[in-house]
């Protein structure tokens, strides 16, 4: 008999990691991978960041702090909230967590009942289903298609609604997809969600990075109505390049901030107070480095893109924000490699790996079979050579 609980028997175990660590270990045996697994930009956290940190240790801020941490890390990212989303939070508002995953995860467990549906528009990043999942919840996965720019459609949202509908989570820009909703898209279903009173969970984890002046909305900026409903989920991982330091945070109604607040207490207690030192200094310190990794994301972006879409039988949607590809790969389903057929997402990825050495993931882990993501949050030396191996690696098909 088994001891792990049906709970846990429910849910997958990260795909964005599991290939990350596959290509790791091929590389650490010596095999030149390139690598477009990895959802984290590849700079180095800016010095400014670090020296904070380093102040923090240097200073003995080395104990315990508040569990949703320390006012001043709440001041900060009220403060960036204010000047980046244009909403006001009062500090209990707000609750930092170990990173953005973390904060996801404490608001499905503070907002679920059993039997409780959330509405996720596929493709969506891996974690959200599980998340409900562990939390006693129902994934109610909508598909969102390329003619209409992989965004949910009123339409959609508003069939989909049942008196167990509690949540829907909006991701823009979005992870896999690089799509972004307009101001008038997310008025659209701000108005479904208020009609029907319903959470908003908005990740807008990427909302610093986006292209050809793409103006990034804030779903809670839309009208206090909305923005009582919404929960903003946002951290330091994607901007500041801190995926490893694990500050997230969430914005929100006071009453589910301090649920989360006994979770996080029965649970982890407070974000390392040496990460919030750095975040602080992230948030509110000087914003050139992070304009900076934007503009070469979107030189990368261009070019990856274009490339994509030159591959004969591949085509490849210009994304507005974050830093991934999702490209079509679909029409090479149905070929053959040594006898083995390529079926879908995951025989193309296992394909791609073992064949090119390019680890991509497959689009099947987003709810999108057909498609494969590529981060470019790697060099554009990386960018060209393993672009130039799918290539050859799609035309031996
Ligand atoms: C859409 C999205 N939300 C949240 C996260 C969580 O990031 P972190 O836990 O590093 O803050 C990620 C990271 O990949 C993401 O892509």
């Amino acid at each position: 008999m088994s001891f792990i609980s049906e709970r846990v028997k429910q849910i997958k175990p990260s795909a964005t990691l599991a290939i990350t660590a596959k290509a790791k270990a091929m590389k650490a045996s010596g095999i030149d991978i390139v690598s477009f697994g990895a959802g984290e930009p590849d700079f180095d956290t800016p010095d400014n960041i670090k020296e904070a940190a380093h102040n923090a240790i240097r200073s003995g801020f080395t104990k315990y702090t508040a569990v949703g941490g320390t006012d001043e890390l709440k001041e900060a990212i009220a403060a960036r909230m204010k000047e980046d989303c244009h909403v006001e939070y009062a500090l209990n508002n707000i609750i930092a967590s170990c990173g953005g995953k973390h904060s996801l995860y404490n608001i499905f467990q503070a907002i679920i009942n059993p039997g409780d549906e959330v509405i996720i528009p596929s493709p969506y990043w891996v974690s959200y289903p599980d998340m409900v999942l562990l939390a006693g919840g129902k994934p109610v996965i909508v598909d969102c298609h390329e003619e209409t720019g992989f965004k949910m459609q009123p339409h959609q949202l508003s069939s989909l609604i049942t008196e167990k509908t509690k949540a829907i989570v909006i991701n823009s820009p979005s992870n896999p997809t690089g799509a972004a909703y307009t101001e008038d898209d997310l008025k659209a279903l701000a108005e479904i969600a208020v009609n029907n009173n319903l959470l908003v969970i908005s990740d807008e984890i990427y909302n610093r990075i986006s292209y050809n002046n793409f103006k990034v909305v804030s779903m809670a900026s839309l009208g206090e109505e909305i923005r009582k409903l919404t929960l903003v989920v946002n951290g330091v991982s994607k901007t500041y390049s801190m995926t490893g330091w694990r500050i997230g945070y969430v914005a929100g109604d006071e009453e589910i901030v301090k649920a989360m607040n006994k979770i996080q207490a029965q649970s982890t207690s407070n974000p390392t107070s040496i990460s919030q030192a750095a975040a602080i200094e992230a948030l509110i310190g000087p914003q050139a480095p992070a304009e900076e990794m934007v503009s070469h994301f979107e030189k990368r972006k261009d070019y990856i893109v274009q490339e994509l879409n030159a591959i004969n039988g591949v085509t490849c949607f210009d994304p507005q924000g974050a830093f991934y590809a999702f490209p079509n790969v679909s029409s090479y389903f149905g070929k053959s490699h040594g006898g083995d057929e390529i079926k879908n997402s995951a025989d193309m990825t296992r394909y791609l790996l073992e064949e090119a050495k390019v680890a991509v993931v497959p689009g099947g882990e987003f709810g999108a079979e057909g498609y494969i993501r590529l981060s470019y949050a790697t060099s554009m030396e990386n960018i060209e050579k393993g672009l130039k191996r799918i290539k050859e690696a799609l035309a031996s098909l």
